[in-house]
């Protein structure tokens, strides 16, 4: 058998029918989450490094229970406690990290193109587990699966993703995820937020949020990320929710079975009302719950699995 995934650097060079492949492996990973015993021999002896040279509360953790899940070897090294902090290169780390021979590192950093540049560099396998404002393809992944068991095919389904899509590298993962998957992609946001080439990745743009979610199958929030921001770029965090955050208000707008996500962490009360985040629409808990199902999936994949095994 062939080795189906090298690298997941990003959704981008990603087929269709790569994407729906890693979709029913998380299909069948998501089932091993569900025993009682959560572990699987399938990747016993592989190594996976977990690089988080950035923040994260899900990514991190639930690459390490995918991880773990799979019976690998797993360790997580973070910026503060590695010797980035002392000046060495990201280069230099993963070579360093390299010669230990894992089986993959899983980086996240705030530089976009980082997985990419080391990935050519290393022997072992690279997982973006986001970079800078590129992309977040895990996190496209579990959004999909996630749509899926709500909506089925997502062929023709209404997705609108408001907010901050500028600084968004869920929004562009999602919307070549969701392109190829044959969704209506909407995005909707200030125009300060938003990348003058988003809509040549195939997302119609909106300017104003209601007409962005009427109609819509799947409201999709994204977090006001004020630590990539210049300064100015809104008037305030609390204009900002009255004009471009979701609330029990518009989300009526959608369609009555719409449902609503969101990636985390959530700034309630900013972008999304916390009435919504936690009311009977709010998928975004069953999200997290995804993450470890397709991690489990693209660990199995790179890590040299082969489809017929899984
Ligand atoms: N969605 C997401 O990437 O969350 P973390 O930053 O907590 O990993």
């Amino acid at each position: 058998m062939s080795r189906p995934f090298r690298h997941l650097l990003d959704i981008e060079s990603l087929t269709r029918g790569e994407i729906l492949t890693i979709l029913g492996l998380a299909q069948k990973m998501w089932e091993v989450s569900e025993r009682s015993v959560k572990k699987v021999p399938t990747l016993r002896g592989k190594t996976i490094v977990g690089l988080f040279l950035e923040a994260s509360t899900r990514t991190r953790s639930s690459f390490e229970l995918a991880g773990k899940r799979l019976s690998a070897d797993v360790i997580n090294i973070s910026g503060s406690g590695s010797s980035t902090s002392k000046g060495e290169t990201l280069l230099d780390t993963v070579k360093n990290l390299d010669a230990m021979s894992p089986d993959v590192i899983v980086l996240r950093h705030s530089s976009s193109g980082a997985p990419h540049f080391i990935a050519s560099r290393v022997r072992c396998a690279v997982v973006n587990a986001g970079d800078g404002t590129h992309e977040h393809p895990t996190q496209a992944l579990l959004d999909c699966a996630t749509m899926m068991k709500h909506k089925g095919s997502l062929e023709g389904k209404t997705v609108a993703i408001v907010g901050d899509v500028a600084h968004s590298r869920v929004a562009r993962s999602n919307i070549h995820a969701l392109t190829k998957l044959g969704a209506n992609v909407r995005v909707a946001g200030p125009r300060t937020l938003m990348p003058v080439d988003i809509g040549a990745m195939g997302a119609t743009v909106f300017e104003r949020v209601e007409p962005a979610i009427t109609d819509a199958d799947v409201v999709m929030v994204l977090r006001l990320q004020s630590e990539r921001q210049e300064a100015g770029l809104i008037p305030n965090t609390r204009e900002y929710s009255r004009y471009f955050g979701v609330n029990s208000r518009n989300i009526e707008l959608a369609k009555p079975d719409a449902i609503v996500m969101h990636p985390g962490p959530i700034n309630r009360g900013v972008e999304l009302e916390p009435e919504l985040a936690d009311g009977s629409r709010s998928v975004i808990l069953e999200q997290v719950t995804y993450g470890v199902a397709v991690r489990m999936a693209v660990l199995y994949l790179v890590a040299g699995g082969t489809l017929d095994e899984g």
